[in-house]
């Protein structure tokens, strides 16, 4: 497990930049955390990246958004409005647990099952208005 202090908006998307640098194909990278802690601004940083120059945005009612003009395909799920791992099975999402690029997630909670994919699962915390903590752990396939 690894612990990172981010001070400021900037340094969250610093460490999403470094991660995509690294990333392979088959990865999920599954983010916990409250409102507003900083889960999209870390996707954001992945994006950037992977090469990624479209502005990301929250997948609201598409709850997918998929970027392929990357380095890798990266896939953007948002599970805030999904209760229950059957909704998020119904919505046709599964798919996207076992990526043949890279998957995002934010409220990876809901998902409430195994991921067979190699998985990043990462937990941001509100420390202070500019400070989080953010705390992951990989588990290869
Ligand atoms: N160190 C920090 N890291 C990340 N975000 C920070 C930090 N300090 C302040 N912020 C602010 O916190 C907010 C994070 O917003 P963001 O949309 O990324 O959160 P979120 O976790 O995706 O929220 P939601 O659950 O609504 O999707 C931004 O306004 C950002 O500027
Ligand atoms: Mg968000």
């Amino acid at each position: 497990m690894v612990t990172v202090i981010s001070h400021s908006p900037q340094a969250t998307l610093q460490l999403g930049e470094s991660w995509a640098k690294e990333l392979e194909p088959g990865w999920v990278i599954g983010l916990t955390g409250d409102l507003g802690v900083g889960k999209t601004l870390l996707v954001k940083g992945l994006a950037a990246g992977l090469g990624i120059a479209a502005p990301i945005q929250s997948p609201s009612f598409a709850l997918v958004n998929q970027y392929l003009e990357g380095r890798l395909p990266l896939y953007h799920l948002d599970l805030y409005r999904l209760e229950t791992h059957a909704q998020i099975v119904s919505a046709g999402l599964e798919e996207y647990f076992h990526p043949r690029g890279v998957t995002v997630v934010e409220w990876m909670e809901r998902w409430q099952d195994s991921v067979s994919a190699s998985l990043r699962q990462v937990r941001m915390e509100y420390m202070s208005e500019t400070i989080r903590r953010i705390t992951y752990e990989d588990f290869r396939a």
